[in-house]
């Protein structure tokens, strides 16, 4: 289920399978139609979602982005019978709601930014005296990514705090978190697991903002590599013992067991890994990069998380840098352009995998459909050389009305040059 660069580099990876005989994309886009066969199907109808798959005898519903799992398709679908890779509503709050995150890492003694939250402006108001500047604001629910504010004066926090409260990102601000700033590194990692047990799937690092140097608004993310060198394996080690296995535990302890893949978003601050964020799907871009060095069969391992046989398996990764640059419509993150010509004639030379997002066949033509609308992907022996490699599929690309950072990796290549960097976000 989905559209974007995720969903292709899912549908990619699932369709070399051999246990697959027959993959649907609902609703898919051209990308993913090389891979599958698209069919249109409303998510949030789940009437619709049942009686597809049982016309079609489908053997696993895997729900790409988290709107779905929030409204509770995972629910619907097993309730009827039909095994599907994502977790429930009750475990989607993971991602849907900031605050059940936040106080589940406090009763799991999970290392986070120490908060409040809060439905009452006066509270918040109040709360924000316990804070000192930047402060960070996030609106409780889904706001697509756009729901945190960082206010660097207390003038400007008490604005956005009257926005959140204002409404200013719909039902997502009802409720509101106030956090410690946590000064480090951002990394990502992700772990399959099936409620109880879990396996690593590794590191990746992406770009949010839209220009070069980290500058400009935040986006869905403009590019990311994977791994993430800054993710030691002792790091690694630490995020599953305190992070993921308790999150993981407590979540099946209090009945609302987890099953899909766990995103955990962590800063290296200077007293180790802390949580962020959780995301209860693969990232993307980052899914694009985690399925250019997947080895195993996702197929087996997705149907083994939906069936609680997750025991005993183990996610291979190619060991090599996979590296992802965006290519945007002009106008994202705001307005994007659409219906931009998209030529990619020449990039199969180049080696690299381009994965769709928002792009759409017109009279037989591939054109822009959506703010991020390719995601150009490449592997090399390090981030130095993926990036080339990317870039150089990148600029055989012929989309006029398109545009994409030039730096994607940046901290890695610094580091990989030798050259000492501040690489603080
Ligand atoms: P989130 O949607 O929670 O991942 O937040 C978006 C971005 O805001 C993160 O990727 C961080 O860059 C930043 N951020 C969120 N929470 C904090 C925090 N407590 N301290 C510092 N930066 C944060
Ligand atoms: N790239 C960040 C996300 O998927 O949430």
């Amino acid at each position: 289920m989905g559209s974007g660069g995720r969903e292709h580099a899912l549908a990619w990876s699932l369709a070399q399978s051999p246990s697959l005989t027959k993959l649907y994309a609902a609703p898919g886009n051209p990308g993913i139609a090389e891979e599958a066969e698209c069919v249109a199907l409303d998510v949030t109808d789940h009437g619709a979602v049942i009686a597809f798959c049982a016309d079609k005898a489908i053997g696993l519903v895997v729900v790409g982005p988290e709107a779905p799992l929030v409204d509770g398709l995972s629910d619907s679908l097993r309730a009827a019978g039909v095994p599907v890779f994502g977790p429930s509503q009750a475990a989607a709050q993971l991602e849907g709601s900031k605050g059940f995150t936040k106080d589940l890492c406090a009763r799991a003694g999970i290392p986070t930014a120490g908060y409040v939250r809060t439905s009452s402006l006066e509270e918040a108001r109040a709360a924000l005296a316990r804070f000192a500047a930047p402060y960070v604001l996030k609106a409780d629910g889904l706001a697509a990514g756009k729901g945190v504010v960082i206010a660097e004066t207390l003038a400007d926090a008490e604005e956005t705090l009257a926005d959140m409260f204002g409404g200013a990102f719909g039902g997502a601000g009802a409720q509101v978190v106030i956090e410690e700033f946590m000064a480090g590194e951002e990394a990502s990692f992700f772990a399959l697991t099936d409620g109880t047990a879990i396996v690593p799937f590794g590191s990746a690092q992406d770009h949010k903002r839209v220009g070069d140097g980290d500058t400009g608004p935040n986006t869905g993310g403009m590019g990311a590599y994977s791994p993430a060198p800054v993710l030691t394996a002792e790091l690694q080690a630490r995020v599953m013992a305190e992070i993921i296995e308790p999150t993981v535990r407590t979540m099946r302890e209090e009945g609302n067991p987890y099953q899909g893949v766990l995103f955990a978003g962590l800063m290296l601050t200077a007293d180790g890994p802390k949580l962020i964020e959780y995301n209860a799907r693969f990232g993307d871009p980052e899914c694009q990069v985690l399925m250019m060095r997947l080895q195993s069969d996702l197929v087996a391992l997705m149907l083994a998380c939906a069936k609680g046989e997750l025991a005993g398996t183990e996610v291979s990764l190619r060991d090599a840098t996979a590296l992802t640059v965006v290519m945007a419509a002009k106008g994202y993150p705001g307005t994007p352009e659409k219906g931009g010509a998209i030529a990619l004639d020449n990039v199969e030379s180049e080696g690299a995998k381009v994965f769709h997002a928002g792009t759409a066949l017109k009279d037989g033509m591939l054109v822009a459909n959506g703010g991020r609308v390719l995601a150009v992907t490449a592997t090399g022996a390090n981030v130095t050389e993926a990036q080339a490699k990317a870039y150089a599929a990148v600029d055989a690309i012929d989309f006029a009305s398109g545009f994409c950072r030039r730096d994607i990796g940046w901290r890695e290549v610094a580091r990989e040059r030798g050259g000492a960097t501040d690489t603080s976000a």
